[in-house]
């Protein structure tokens, strides 16, 4: 599955060499349906954004088309409109400006609670397990408002979805876990509302959402919002450590931090592929013959390397000329969360520089466990070291809650 494979933090050289043959190529064929790899940028965009043209309900290829209900509903990614746009709807909201403002202290402390977990471990953590898989699934915790309780219960779940050891059986059977024990969640919060995004929803959509829908909607939030923000963490320090100097901007210099958070979500692209795409009918997509019900699979990592980007576009360089990037996906599925994305790193990877100014790995980069593919890129673990913490810097205010 070549559009998976990855060397260490770069898409492998296939990718690159296949979007200079031909930009939509057959990847394979399977049980007579024919996948289509898409790596170009323009081309990419194009299908991102051709609504009528693709559809993402893939229920006819899994066999379950006659689903309606719960069955269907809960993964935005692969629902179509009048449903999809419905359920955008009533999620949006829960991401506006004024949302991510008031969740911004939070966020500021979770990130410091955390960082001073990984300075008492000191003189050396697992940047994972103690930073970059604690603090996106706190602030979805944070996001959705599950009480206290709930969260210590819903940590074990978290785990064994981020567990890349836990294989394909564990992540299913963790998804669907997670599933269910966020469908009780929106059923005890219609006694006792909490005050994020599921109370939040049911004070305005109560009636007309069951408990499996909304669990299921509050669940793509979380399958959507954690992995790929932990990855974009752990994956953002190792860039950043091989490139010291923009480590040291990020603390010194506010100007750089935008800049730097979107050539990170740029080269990384930890999404690696966007949800699938079915032909609605047959055409020539730049060449290539899709027949209806063809998947189009675009490579958004493949996409954000292409000499759109210039002549180093697979290099990390974040005063390139800014582009607009596919990392978060285009068109009406893209990333509802992006904002709320963006926030997290720029707190996160900011406060660790500030907190850690010699944070250094402890193996060779090319020990380092990247996992084998997977569609959202990342790593089991990050040994680093940090040497002295600096009590120069002053840390990011925080609030208590
Ligand atoms: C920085 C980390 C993130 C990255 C790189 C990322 C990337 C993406 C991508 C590539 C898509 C799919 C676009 C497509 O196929 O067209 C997507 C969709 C989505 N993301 Fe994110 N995401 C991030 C963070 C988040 C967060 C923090 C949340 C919520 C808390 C979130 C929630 C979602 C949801 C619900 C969708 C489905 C949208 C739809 O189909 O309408 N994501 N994201």
């Amino acid at each position: 599955m070549m559009p998976l494979r990855r060397d260490g933090l770069d898409p492998v050289t296939e990718l690159g060499e296949q979007r200079r043959e031909a930009p939509v190529s057959k990847l394979t064929s399977v049980l007579g349906t024919n996948v289509w790899l898409v790596v170009g940028y323009e081309e990419a965009r194009s299908v991102l954004a051709d609504h009528a043209a693709f559809s993402n309900d893939i229920r006819p290829l899994v066999g379950k088309s006659q689903a309606t209900g719960a069955d269907a509903i809960g993964g935005l990614g692969s629902t179509d409109a009048p449903d999809h746009t419905k359920l955008r709807k009533i999620l949006t909201p829960e991401f506006t400006m004024r949302r991510l403002r008031e969740l911004e202290p939070r966020i500021t402390q979770i990130v410091e609670e955390q960082l001073d977990v990984v300075e008492s471990a000191g003189p050396g953590a697992d940047l994972v397990e103690s930073f970059a898989f604690p603090v996106p699934f706190r602030v979805i915790c944070e996001l959705l408002g599950l009480p206290q309780g709930d969260r210590e219960r819903f940590r074990a779940i978290g785990h064994a979805r981020f567990d890349a050891t836990a294989g394909v059986g564990g992540l299913f059977g963790a998804m669907s876990e997670s599933r269910e024990f966020l469908i009780d969640a929106v059923a005890r919060q219609r006694h006792e509302p909490g005050d994020g995004l599921i109370g939040s929803i049911l004070e305005r959509h109560g009636d007309d959402l069951t408990d499996v829908e909304l669990g299921g909607l509050a669940d793509g939030v979380f399958t959507g919002g954690f992995e790929t923000s932990a990855s974009m963490l752990a994956l953002g320090a190792v860039t950043l450590l091989e490139h010291p100097d923009s480590y040291a901007r990020l603390r010194d210099d506010s100007e750089s931090i935008d800049p730097i958070i979107d050539e990170l979500l740029r080269y990384l692209t930890v999404v690696q592929v966007a949800f699938p795409r079915i032909a609605r009918h047959d055409m020539s997509l730049h060449g290539a013959a899709v027949s209806a019900g063809d998947v189009v699979l675009c490579s958004l990592s493949g996409a954000n390397r292409d000499p759109q980007f210039g002549d180093d576009a697979d290099a990390f360089n974040p005063s390139r000329e800014r582009h607009s990037h596919l990392a978060f996906g285009h068109g009406l599925h893209r990333c509802v969360g992006s904002e709320l994305g963006r926030m997290e790193l720029r707190i996160a990877l900011r406060s660790l520089s500030r907190r850690f100014p010699d944070l250094a790995l402890c193996v060779d980069p090319s020990d380092l466990a990247f996992h084998d593919l997977s569609i959202v890129h990342g790593i089991g673990s990050l040994p680093v070291t940090f040497g002295q913490t600096s009590d120069a810097i002053p840390r990011l205010a925080t609030t208590s809650s």
